[in-house]
């Protein structure tokens, strides 16, 4: 079974890792710990049979949603769990009031780029030389 939930600070250590071994330019635990403590900010963490598999988060400006990390480890991909994280995480940002939500994303990450579209983001453009590490165009997306 998959749940979600806010992300705590036990998570960090796990989610980090995640990062790290993900990202060629991976958050810091710190840096998560103090989105976690930050007001306007969501992050959350998904759970298959209790056990950590991913997490997500967005930053809340000006009534819109800045999606700002998504990742699921990866003997857990292509289950669901990145889709449902993000239906959590809109859902939670709809009842705090959010009414947009936009993210970049490597214009090579096809899957992402699947996932984003199946959940109704539409690309907004592209963001040249965006990414470093290697140096990658961005795409936008926002789904209103
Ligand atoms: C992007 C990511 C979060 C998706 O998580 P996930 O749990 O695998 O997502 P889901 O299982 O909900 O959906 C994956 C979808 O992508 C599709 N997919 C997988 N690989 C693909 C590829 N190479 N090209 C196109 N689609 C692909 C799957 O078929 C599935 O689509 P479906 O539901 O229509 O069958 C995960 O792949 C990940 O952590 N990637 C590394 C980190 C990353 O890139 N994060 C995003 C940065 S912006």
């Amino acid at each position: 079974m998959v749940t979600y939930r806010r992300m705590t600070a036990a998570d960090v250590p796990f989610i980090s890792k995640l990062e790290e071994e993900t990202f060629s330019m991976p958050w810091s635990a710190d840096s998560f710990l103090e989105m976690i403590s930050k007001e306007d900010a969501r992050y959350y963490v998904a759970q298959k049979d209790g056990r950590l598999v991913g997490g997500c988060g967005v930053l809340m400006i000006a009534g819109e949603g800045n999606i700002t990390n998504v990742v699921v480890a990866p003997e857990a991909r292509n289950q669901g769990i990145g889709t449902g994280m993000l239906r959590h995480l809109m859902q939670e940002g709809d009842r705090e009031g959010l009414t947009a939500y936009t993210l970049e994303v490597r214009v090579s990450n096809a899957a992402a780029i699947h996932v984003y579209e199946k959940l109704g983001f539409v690309s907004a453009g592209i963001r040249p030389g965006f990414y470093e590490k290697p140096a990658e165009d961005a795409m936008i997306f926002w789904k209103r």
